[in-house]
């Protein structure tokens, strides 16, 4: 009843010209693959390119990140209302922006909130680092996460938010989780979670994702499990053969 949801987390990789040669090829590979939502999400300066690449197709555009204020005096920030000219989908609080430039819970709230004040579609990423992993503190920080970073937010309907499980740890290692470990976080953790948040009824409907590592390889597998509704990829996003063999797999 989840409509699957690929994307592609270019990060910061791709020219405009680069993104014109894979987006070529990746329109060309997903127009006969029906039933998932498949969403490019290239750095800012080629999504305008992307966005006139696939005008007339069902692939969507989304941004790696925006501002909460929608504009002023922000040198380097980039407004929702500049976002929502070329996008339908926006990634809110990877693990990557966690790290390294500050992100928390409360800078995740504020996007979210403002993401869905103008209509965009936020995919927001919770995920634990290995040390909390290893110290059995993965329940305690998606909820965490979860309850925080999604505070005092109506949605309008169950499709406007999409949540990723990326287990940082999993990220760009090549050691994805097990299918069975990922979908037992979002199963037992993340959707009761989203439960607190919207009521038990839309946490069902809403779509949670799993993120790190994903490859043509273990996609069908992860895809297989019960609450796992599609996948945030990074690196195996750049490459048009492998993006179109997991988002293929996210069809079956
Ligand atoms: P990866 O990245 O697929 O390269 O592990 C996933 C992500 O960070 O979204």
């Amino acid at each position: 009843m989840r409509k699957p949801i690929v994307a592609g987390n270019w990060k910061m990789n791709k020219t405009v010209a680069e993104a014109h040669a894979l987006v070529e090829e990746l329109v060309l590979g997903l127009q006969s693959i029906h039933g998932v939502e498949k969403v490019l999400c290239p750095p800012f300066t080629a999504l305008m390119a992307v966005y006139d690449m696939v005008e007339g197709t069902d692939i969507s555009v989304g941004a790696q990140n925006l501002f909460w204020e929608t504009s002023g005096a922000y040198t380097g920030e980039e407004s929702p209302l500049m976002i929502k000219e070329f996008c339908k989908y926006v990634i809110i609080g990877h693990s990557e922006r966690r790290a390294y430039f500050n992100e928390t819970d409360e800078t995740v709230n504020r996007k979210t909130k403002t993401a869905l004040n103008v209509g965009l579609l936020p995919i927001v990423c919770v995920g634990e680092t290995l040390k909390e992993n290893e110290a059995g503190q993965t329940s305690e920080v998606v909820t965490r996460q979860v309850l925080q970073g999604l505070k005092n937010i109506q949605l309008p309907e169950s499709e406007s938010l999409v949540v990723a499980y990326e287990p940082v740890w999993a990220i760009g290692t090549g050691r994805a989780a097990t299918s069975e470990g990922a979908n037992s976080v979002i199963k037992d953790m993340i959707r009761p979670a989203l439960a607190q948040v919207f009521g038990e009824s839309m946490s069902q409907k809403i779509r949670i994702q799993y993120g790190g590592s994903v490859t043509a390889k273990n996609a069908a597998e992860l895809f297989a499990m019960s609450d796992i509704d599609g996948a945030l990829v990074g690196g195996a996003s750049l490459k048009s053969e492998d993006f179109v063999q997991i988002v293929q797999a996210a069809a079956k």
